[in-house]
């Protein structure tokens, strides 16, 4: 079977890992980029991902979308990922220039066109999902599967204490997206702290000398050797290991079926994913949460992705 992907992103480091896992895949064609600000600015994500898909010879389309969040003031991740995203490497932008049709209205429009065959892919916040949701709320009937990058599904967050980058971003856009879709695919951070991958393994994979390891090596050195010096000898890459579920769900070893909702208040939980563990809301599970997947099997569509497969 082919998963057809529509994938919304802010590369983002991590974010061009997944999708580079995507475009070499050979049960993946990718139907779309939807691109929205996060780790760092809208004009910066956007850049990336042409630039991205310049240097992989990726030619699906590339949709702007929300320069910022619903209501929050937006922080971005330039800590982790560079001022660029994508390393601070100097590039030279793609010559290819994005559509004009924004993000959210692309994402309607495809889910006409090709009603029941898109996976949706979410590695970033949530706010092109929650406008194209707010547009038409039907949306959900014609996309079978969505796969969302996000939340902290005890606490143990990366940005606030129990909060996790992309819906502290924009907690109106996640609370919209977790309410207004019934059933989704979540992997969330602490999944990604349980599924690191050995420094020492990626510095062989990203050294060869394939075109796509050697701009990977590049973008994401400086990022790697962050993490390096903040959580030790593995390094964690979030979108792709939602990318690794969406390719290979039978990689799965353990899943959870849970009502999860997002808080927007509060000086400390503001954008956390609140998890009903023990049932006791009655409220219909609508997540289904990654608990835990094929380290190995992981880590071959990791090396796959940069050509060292
Ligand atoms: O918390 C990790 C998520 O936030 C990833 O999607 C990363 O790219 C950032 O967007
Ligand atoms: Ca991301």
């Amino acid at each position: 079977m082919t998963h057809h992907l529509l994938i919304d992103t802010d590369p983002g480091v991590d974010d061009a890992l997944a999708i580079l896992m995507a475009h070499t895949h050979p049960d993946a064609r990718i139907a779309a980029l939807t691109v929205t600000a996060g780790n760092v600015g809208l004009h910066h994500t956007l850049s990336n991902a042409l630039k991205l898909c310049e240097v992989a010879g990726i030619d699906a389309p590339v949709f702007p979308g929300a320069p910022l969040p619903l209501v929050a003031t937006p922080e971005d991740a330039a800590y982790v990922h560079g001022r660029d995203g994508f390393g601070d490497t100097g590039y030279t932008p793609a010559t290819r220039e994005a559509e004009t049709e924004h993000a959210a209205l692309a994402m309607l429009r495809l889910s006409r066109e090709r009603d029941g065959e898109l996976t949706f892919v979410m590695l970033g916040p949530l706010t092109n999902l929650a406008l194209a949701l707010s547009l038409d709320p039907t949306l959900p009937q014609r996309v079978p599967r969505l796969i969302i990058m996000g939340g902290a599904v005890t606490g143990l967050g990366n940005t606030r204490i129990p909060v996790e980058f992309n819906t502290g971003f924009d907690p109106e856009a996640a609370r919209i997206v977790f309410e207004r879709w019934p059933e989704f695919e979540l992997v969330d951070w602490e999944a990604t702290l349980r599924h690191g991958l050995p420094h020492e393994k990626c510095d062989r994979w990203f050294a060869t000398n394939h075109p796509l390891a050697r701009f990977y090596n590049a973008i994401s050195t400086n990022t790697r050797a962050w993490a390096a010096g903040l959580r030790g000898n593995t390094w964690h890459s979030a979108d792709a290991l939602a990318m690794a579920q969406v390719l290979e769900p039978g990689g799965a070893l353990e899943v959870a079926e849970r009502a999860v909702s997002v808080e927007l208040g509060g000086q400390f939980a503001r954008g956390m994913t609140v998890v009903d563990w023990a049932g006791r809301n009655e409220t219909p599970a609508n997540a289904r949460i990654l608990m835990r997947y094929d380290q190995a099997r992981f880590e071959a569509l990791v090396q796959c992705a940069v050509g060292a497969g």
